[in-house]
């Protein structure tokens, strides 16, 4: 048998975006195959879908559509940013670890502060705002906050209300990558709505590419400062696409009949499932989840044991014995393939015991 043969045989706790698209995503696609419809976010789709997620966020923001994360982070960050001016970020940020110095190669400084949570607070930000010394460092301009984290972790309302008003009162803007968005907005703990996105973030973007879409994001600018030439932004940067019908088609089914926030419930729920078995199963955790991530702590005879059936990211090294994995579901998961991989653990965590 070949190794791909082999691969697909094993079942993905990899990513959310590991899978094709949700099926009502496809059909749309498909139904709209023959219709001619303009370029550069000019199609009906695109303008519809604007619609509608400007509708859920209340004022009167931009909304632009871009084909992935890193492209979405590093247009809107080099728009807001003078040639002097920095982001601040927790060090677990995308935009600090996973996108290949994109931000660092349109000239602007990162300020990594290491968290607990993956989370920002007021106190980390007055701490990069202290190591500020005239002229001779570049000047905070703006903070950078993911929802949910990179460690499956989710904002409150009254954490992003404060960082807001903080933001506000020193002269910073506060940008939202809500690439995991479906999932932060869908979890239990979860009291944010797109209103207090639209209030509480100068820009934030609401991620398709991990929630159920082939591929796409949303960019949705709330400061009407940063709204004048942003498009020009994106042209220069390649994210401008002819063909934003494509986008667009896939966000109007996203934001129809609440299709964004069902997938986000429904991947939520298959992380819940597998987090209660874990525990109840003794095993500790990496972080305190209540997304589609989840981070159990497992002893490493035991994980790679699993990874003859499973492919998932071996996370973090805890001590010589024991790692965090990292198992993700997504609007693909099968409620099936979930209670195999708790009945496969407990029999291999027995059988090593
Ligand atoms: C918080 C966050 N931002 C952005 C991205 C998207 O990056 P890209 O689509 O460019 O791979 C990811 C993807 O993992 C992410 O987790």
């Amino acid at each position: 048998m070949s190794d791909i043969n082999k691969k697909k045989m094993k079942y993905s706790f990899k990513n959310d975006y590991s899978y094709g698209c949700h099926p009502n995503i496809l059909a749309a696609l498909a139904a709209s195959n023959m219709s001619a419809e303009d370029g550069y976010g000019f199609d009906a789709y695109s303008i519809e879908a604007a619609a509608l997620i400007k509708k859920l966020v209340g004022s009167d923001p931009d909304v632009f559509f871009v084909s992935g994360g890193t492209q979405a982070n590093l247009t809107i960050i080099s728009t807001i940013l003078r040639p002097y001016e920095s982001v601040i970020s927790a060090s677990t940020g995308h935009i600090q670890v996973h996108e290949a110095g994109a931000i660092e190669a349109t000239g602007h400084r990162i300020q990594a502060v290491n968290t607990p949570n993956g989370k920002l607070t007021v106190e980390d930000i007055k701490g990069q705002l202290v190591l500020f010394e005239e002229v001779h460092t570049t000047i905070p301009r703006l903070v950078y906050l993911s929802n949910s984290t990179e460690t499956g972790t989710i904002y409150l309302k009254s954490e992003l209300m404060e960082l807001h008003t903080y933001c506000r009162s020193v002269g910073l803007l506060l940008f939202l990558d809500g690439a995991r968005l479906f999932s932060a907005l869908a979890s239990r703990e979860n009291d944010i709505t797109y209103l207090d996105l639209g209030r509480y973030t100068d820009v934030f973007y609401i991620g398709g590419t991990k929630a159920g879409a082939l591929l796409g994001e949303a960019i949705v600018i709330n400061n009407a400062s940063l709204k004048e030439n942003f498009v020009y932004n994106l042209k220069q940067k390649g994210a401008l696409l002819a063909k934003g019908r494509i986008l667009g088609i896939q966000f109007r089914e996203l934001f129809k009949d609440n299709l964004f926030l069902r997938i986000g419930e429904y991947a939520n729920q298959m992380a819940y499932e597998l987090e209660s078995a874990i525990l109840e199963m003794g095993f500790n955790f990496l972080s305190n989840t209540s997304t589609n991530q989840i981070f159990p702590i497992l002893p490493n005879r035991l994980i790679a044991a699993l990874k003859e059936n499973y492919e998932f990211y071996v996370w973090q090294k805890i001590d010589d014995h024991h790692s965090a994995i990292r198992l993700v579901t997504c609007w693909a998961t099968e409620k099936s393939r979930i209670n195999l991989f708790i009945s496969d653990l407990k029999r291999l965590s027995n059988s090593n015991a």
